[in-house]
């Protein structure tokens, strides 16, 4: 046996002078288990450097500020806004009521009703402003109020119309060079107050209302609804709106600790792959013979046994 393992360290080192074949071939083998994870997990990160996503449940709750336009058949648009009485004149009010349902056991649905004394409806545009909660969205996580806007057209004069609409949270990078903008907790014009109907009746309008939501690049919109709506003409119109707000995944910022324990992770992940292939490589040369030293080796003990 001693005379065996003595044989092997003779091919090895006196078989050729330096460093042999074989040996260079588990050196460089090595470094490459070792440092080729590091430089593909390095790239990996240029892409998400350091995001999680997770599944959040948002809450949902109406701010009771709306502004509702109606279109008639006339060719008419009237404007009804909750408790802002002042803002549109006398002649272009809508005469409408309000209420509120919201569905305590179901946080992220809320059903909102007007009932209006204008005939021959055809078409709406809704402006409602929603407040949202959701973890990281906020860092008190308050909920901070988005607008909403809902619109739909029919070809009847129509007594109703009923919408589902659904919303979800948008994140838009500001630019290439700050992908992270668009990633949670929402800091800034993310999460300023909103243009509320309220606040400035005299300078509120739809357009101005929409600039001053889409300004964040962070924030909650309606991704798509659906309208049924009640041909017939009885002087008066209801409109019933379903908000609801889905179970989404929320990109956002990963804490340091959290980020070294994905890039741990990853490591070991390509390591142990990489090792695996390495290991079952070197058995497939050995047995195949592709080490000089190791067929020579053999060959010493066959002339041995002889
Ligand atoms: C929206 O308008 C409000 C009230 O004027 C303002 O305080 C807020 O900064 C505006 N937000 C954005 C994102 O422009």
């Amino acid at each position: 046996m001693l005379l065996w393992r003595r044989n092997l360290k003779i091919n090895h080192f006196s078989y050729s002078k330096g460093l042999s074949f074989p040996l260079l071939y588990l050196i460089i083998g090595f470094l490459v288990v070792l440092v080729l994870p590091l430089l593909i997990i390095y790239h990996v990160d240029q892409v998400n450097s350091s995001i999680t996503t997770d599944f959040v449940a948002p809450e949902l709750q109406h701010s009771k500020e709306s502004v509702l336009l109606l279109h008639t058949f006339s060719g008419e648009s009237v404007i009804y806004s909750p408790g802002v009485a002042d803002l549109a004149d006398l002649s272009d009010r809508a005469l409408c009521s309000t209420t509120i349902q919201p569905d305590y056991s179901y946080l992220s649905r809320i059903k909102v009703s007007y009932s209006c004394s204008v005939g021959d409806v055809i078409g709406f545009e809704l402006y409602s402003y929603l407040k949202m909660k959701m973890p990281g969205f906020s860092k008190e996580s308050e909920f901070i109020n988005q607008l909403i806007l809902t619109s739909d057209y029919s070809n009847n004069p129509s007594i109703s119309a009923e919408t589902n609409s659904h919303i979800r949270l948008n994140q838009f990078a500001t630019s290439r060079e700050h992908p992270n903008s668009a990633l949670l907790p929402a800091k800034g014009v993310n999460i300023s107050p909103a243009f509320l109907p309220s606040v400035s009746p005299s300078l509120w309008n739809g357009e101005e209302a929409l600039k001053n939501q889409t300004r964040r690049n962070i924030r909650f919109d309606e991704s798509h609804h659906q309208t049924r709506w009640t041909a017939g003409s009885d002087g008066s119109f209801q409109l019933t709106m379903n908000y609801e707000l889905a179970t989404m995944s929320v990109q956002r910022e990963a804490s340091t600790w959290s980020s070294i324990k994905y890039r741990f992770i990853q490591y070991m992940a390509f390591f142990t792959v990489f090792a695996f292939v390495f290991d079952k490589l070197n058995d497939f040369l050995f047995q195949c013979g592709v080490f000089a030293s190791f067929s020579k080796l053999e060959k010493i003990n066959q002339f041995k046994k002889d």
